[in-house]
């Protein structure tokens, strides 16, 4: 019976935390230590803990990261004010502002303000458009993770089919760009699509992310096709589990990622790929003086 190999996340990120470490060591040592500020507003628990994970991740490899705490009813001009502040202090290369905001606040005024130089998430519309037109400074964090899954699996991705499920600025958009960038045929589906597994079943990848158990199951799914599960739900016992129906899937895929231990852990990893690559950037700027964090191969 075929079982599909598993996509190590956390062996991927573990490789690449100790190459951004390297090069963190590196630029500090000429004087410049990679900083982040990460921003929360307001007390939402499920993101005070991802703003956590976020900074000590920066710790535990040779970043500096501060957290400012906002409260929930922060005005909106006091935040953007703040925002400018760090736009212009040169100890810091990457802003980060955690969303959801509280309703009051415009998110795209946020996101908008922060400069495009330090917009480590990619969120602001340079940052897309960069994307976009095929010269991308700032990847967002989810789709370049799932890049370097695929690459360090060497999983070959030119003139390959893939299907990426769901639409939003943070992960499908831009996770279909980087597939068309690569050289896939990219079809990206979502709640409207009317036939999913018509389009599934054709797929050598599919990247599911939009939030809703079993979207994907093995009947959809092409023999030895990889299969990247970005969904973060939970299942009726409370336990943490993806988009994809892993043990029907598995049967019939060539690889799969897990939840927990998949696209997971990229998501903060690619962070910190982002906010070194910023200050190697402002250390020296110039076109071609940084080179990309890239994935060692890892053995499946
Ligand atoms: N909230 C959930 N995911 C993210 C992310 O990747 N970046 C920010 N800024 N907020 C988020």
């Amino acid at each position: 019976m075929n079982q599909a190999k598993i996509i190590d996340g956390l062996a991927v990120s573990k490789a690449l935390r100790e190459e951004v470490a390297r090069r963190a060591r590196v630029l500090k040592a000429k004087g410049t230590t990679p900083g982040l500020a990460v921003i929360l507003v307001g007390d939402d628990p499920a993101s005070a803990v991802y703003v956590r994970n976020k900074v000590k991740a920066c710790e535990q490899n040779g970043l500096s990261s501060n957290l400012e705490r906002l409260p929930a009813d922060v005005r909106e001009a006091q935040l953007l004010a703040r925002i400018e502040e760090l736009n212009a202090d040169p100890n810091i290369h990457g802003i980060l502002v955690q969303l959801p905001l509280p309703r009051h606040i415009n998110s795209h005024n946020v996101i908008e303000t922060i400069s495009a130089s330090k917009d480590v998430d990619g969120f602001h519309v340079a940052n897309a458009g960069s994307l976009m037109t095929g010269m991308p400074q700032f990847r967002p964090c989810t789709p370049y993770g799932v890049m370097k899954m695929l690459e360090a699996y060497q999983i070959a991705i030119t003139g390959k089919n893939a299907v990426v499920i769901g639409r939003s600025n943070i992960v499908g958009k831009p996770m279909a760009l980087l597939l068309l960038e690569a050289g896939a045929t990219v079809t990206v589906c979502h709640s409207k699509t009317a036939d999913l597994a018509y389009h599934t079943r054709n797929a050598d990848i599919v990247v599911a992310a939009v939030g809703k158990r079993n979207i994907l199951t093995g009947d959809m799914v092409k023999p030895c096709a990889t299969i990247i599960d970005v969904g973060m739900n939970k299942t009726d016992e409370g336990k943490l589990c993806g988009d994809v129906d892993f043990a029907s899937v598995s049967k019939v895929a060539g690889y799969v990622t897990p939840v927990p231990g998949g696209v997971g852990p990229m998501t903060i990893t690619m962070l910190l790929v982002n906010t070194l690559e910023s200050a190697e950037r402002s250390a020296h700027p110039g076109p071609d003086d940084v080179a990309l964090v890239h994935s060692e191969a890892v053995k499946a």
